[in-house]
């Protein structure tokens, strides 16, 4: 499978989850990954603590990248509304997690954010896209749901990196594919990421960018973790 060929800047490929409870936590991990890290991806836990937009404002204020990881899953009118509050503060990318008309009611607002489209949550096997009435094959469903939102607009969608090399053959290649899930081998039976890949197989397998928590934040020195990773990027983009 070839490498993306989507422009991204090299050190922009490496997206550090932020999973931390608290937003003064959040900025003092930021203060010590420096320059390591340039793109941060804010969830739902910290979206719980007051300071969320203040933390987004100072990310981008400090020249980084923000992805604003908050699924957003309501009738078209209130996912429009607020994909359309986010505009103009710099942020990157935001997830919505919806049908088409979800999707294009974003596409329709996004002004300067890109809308990540969640095709069905990598948690969901068959038996739970059963119990919730999609009796289909889970990567049969990600495929229809990738094309949908390439035709709809959407800049990019989640995916796993074991489904990314799937997408580059069978959608768009203008489509952006944001990969979770990413593990050294070595850390596979630690925690509860099943359908894993390494940071070097998630990119050839067509991965545009890759999605980091727990091995960068749980590393004992998370700066020397963040620049292992991206000079493995930088290796393998110079073939
Ligand atoms: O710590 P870890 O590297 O597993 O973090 C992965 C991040 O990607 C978490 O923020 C998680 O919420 C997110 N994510 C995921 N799988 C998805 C979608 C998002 O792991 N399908």
């Amino acid at each position: 499978m070839p490498l993306s060929r989507n422009a991204v800047p090299l050190r922009e490929r490496l997206i550090f989850a932020m999973d931390v409870p608290d937003t003064s936590s959040a900025q003092a991990l930021a203060d010590r990954l420096g320059d390591s890290v340039c793109f941060y991806k804010l969830g739902l836990e910290l979206f719980m603590d007051g300071g969320y937009f203040q933390l987004v404002d100072r990310l981008t204020s400090q020249g980084k990248k923000v992805f604003v990881d908050l699924k957003f899953f309501d009738v078209p009118e209130t996912v429009g509304r607020a994909v359309r509050r986010l505009g103009g503060r710099g942020v990157t990318f935001c997830t919505v997690h919806g049908n088409d008309a979800m999707l294009a009611a974003a596409c329709s607002n996004r002004g300067d954010v890109k809308i990540l489209a969640v095709t069905a949550l990598t948690s969901l096997d068959r038996g739970d896209l059963d119990d919730l009435g999609f009796a289909c094959d889970p990567r049969e469903l990600v495929l229809s749901r990738a094309r949908r939102a390439f035709e709809i607009g959407c800049d990019g969608v989640i995916s796993s990196g074991l489904e990314a090399s799937a997408l580059r053959q069978h959608v768009d290649s203008r489509l952006l594919v944001v990969t979770p899930g990413i593990r050294p081998v070595e850390n596979r039976p630690v925690d509860d990421q099943k359908r894993t890949v390494d940071v070097r197989q998630a990119f050839l397998n067509g991965a545009d960018h890759i999605v980091v928590g727990r091995p960068i934040r749980n590393a004992a020195d998370p700066c020397a973790a963040a620049e292992s990773i991206q000079r493995t990027i930088a290796d393998v983009f110079a073939g």
